[in-house]
């Protein structure tokens, strides 16, 4: 091992031991699973954003006595440090480098699976996608899966809606403690984050555009709002979209949003939500990132195609020219700001949505073999259990009804 390698994975272990310190529900799980190996004999295939807190809950998997390999879940979103750490302090094979194209990002997929897992943990289901198409010889071996965000969610739904996935997997992202706290405070958070980075622009006194008012729509205009800017929402459903109005932000079509917005954050899921028509009105100077889970909501190839000049400007920061001088900055090339320009969600949110990851893959292990090929929720007791831990390693505790007060609830007979 040479001398860089090995400082870049004591960096890697120094940001791992940090980010550890704030997840103190995955550290009990991590203390509990040493001592029980309740994954004993489990091969893991996981593909997530790999970061420290991601290290941290792969080295829990390992403690409980799982066999895991990781791959990264998007080919900008890899912090190398935590790589080599992984690799050289833990012995956990990883395959993921921060910038690969669109065939190493795959190659790395497919080695991942070589070692023929019994459980997918994934983050967006191109890992799952992979194992359905490429390489079906696999599927048998397979026990269960869990899947980390909304994206992977809706896809497993549809694979299940045309019968076709093979084996159950457990909506991480749906449980309570995950979208409530990581998708709202955690992309709130972390996309301002990157964006700071990415511009250092101040927000305030800025039109602030937030494309789609879901967990993670909500939790970025919230936190825009914070620093000041003028925070104005495009959605399609109307109760998001009364909901925005409620919460005090203007909501208006995207094509009305284009002509005003600073800068133009997209949190849809969706496809081409920034286009050509939209780019046609935006004033020069004007900034747009994306902060949902696939680079496809800005329409990249359009703008390359019509622009006339294109530079980097800064790290995370490109510039487009029009031919008629306008100019367009797009932060951390389309994909996730928030993790392709900073370091993602902080540990103290990542903490609920990995521990309900390792519990979930234990709960697999242990009933996945007599579980249908469907999406299943985690279990309500579960969620509540991360809730509690959360709560008391922040030192609050909670009230308790009086025995009158559990009479009343279960009553029909008492009005007033
Ligand atoms: N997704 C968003 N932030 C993340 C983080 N810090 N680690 C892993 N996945 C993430």
């Amino acid at each position: 091992m040479n001398k860089m390698s090995m400082e870049l994975a004591d960096q890697g272990q120094r940001r791992m031991a940090w980010a550890e310190q704030s997840m103190p529900v995955v550290r009990d799980i991590q203390e509990r699973f040493a001592k029980e190996k309740p994954l004993e004999g489990m091969k893991v295939a996981a593909c997530l954003h790999v970061t420290a807190e991601t290290g941290v809950l792969m080295k829990t998997l390992k403690a409980g006595g799982a066999e895991v390999r990781l791959c990264a879940s998007n080919p900008l979103s890899t912090q190398d440090d935590v790589v080599a750490s992984l690799q050289q302090h833990d012995g956990i094979p990883v395959f993921a480098r921060r910038g690969v194209d669109r065939d190493e990002y795959y190659k790395h997929i497919r080695a991942t699976l070589e070692h023929e897992p019994h459980l997918t943990m994934d983050d967006g289901a191109d890992l799952v996608q992979l194992l359905h198409t490429e390489r079906r010889d696999l599927l048998p071996g397979i026990v269960g899966g869990t899947e980390e965000t909304t994206t992977g969610v809706i896809r497993l739904h549809s694979m299940a809606y045309e019968d076709v996935l093979a084996y159950p997997v457990i909506a991480v992202n749906d449980a309570q403690t995950k979208h409530l706290f990581d998708n709202r405070y955690g992309t709130g958070q972390s996309t301002i984050d990157g964006i700071l980075r990415a511009t250092n622009r101040l927000l305030s006194g800025q039109v602030f555009v937030v494309c789609g008012y879901g967990w993670c729509g909500r939790g970025v205009a919230k936190r825009a709002a914070g620093m000041g800017a003028r925070v104005v929402v495009s959605e399609v459903d109307p109760i998001r979209g009364l909901e925005a109005v409620m919460d005090g932000f203007q909501v208006m079509p995207m094509r009305e949003a284009a002509h005003m917005g600073d800068i133009f954050c997209t949190v849809t899921g969706n496809k081409h939500v920034l286009r050509m028509e939209h780019f046609a009105r935006m004033k020069s100077g004007a900034m747009v990132c994306n902060a949902g889970h696939f680079n496809v909501e800005i329409d990249l190839e359009t703008l390359e195609e019509q622009a006339v000049e294109r530079r980097t400007v800064r790290d995370s920061l490109d510039e487009f020219r029009w031919e008629d001088g306008r100019l367009l900055y797009v932060l951390g090339e389309g994909r996730l700001v928030n993790l392709a320009a900073a370091e993602g969600h902080p540990a103290d949110v990542m903490d609920m949505s990995f521990a309900n990851q390792a519990l979930s893959a234990e709960y697999m292990w242990k009933e996945g073999k007599q579980l249908e090929p469907k999406v299943y929720a985690v279990p309500e007791d579960m969620d509540q259990k991360v809730a509690a831990m959360k709560l008391q390693s922040m030192g609050m505790q909670l009230d308790v009804l009086t025995p009158e007060q559990e009479t009343y609830l279960r009553s029909w007979s008492m009005g007033t």
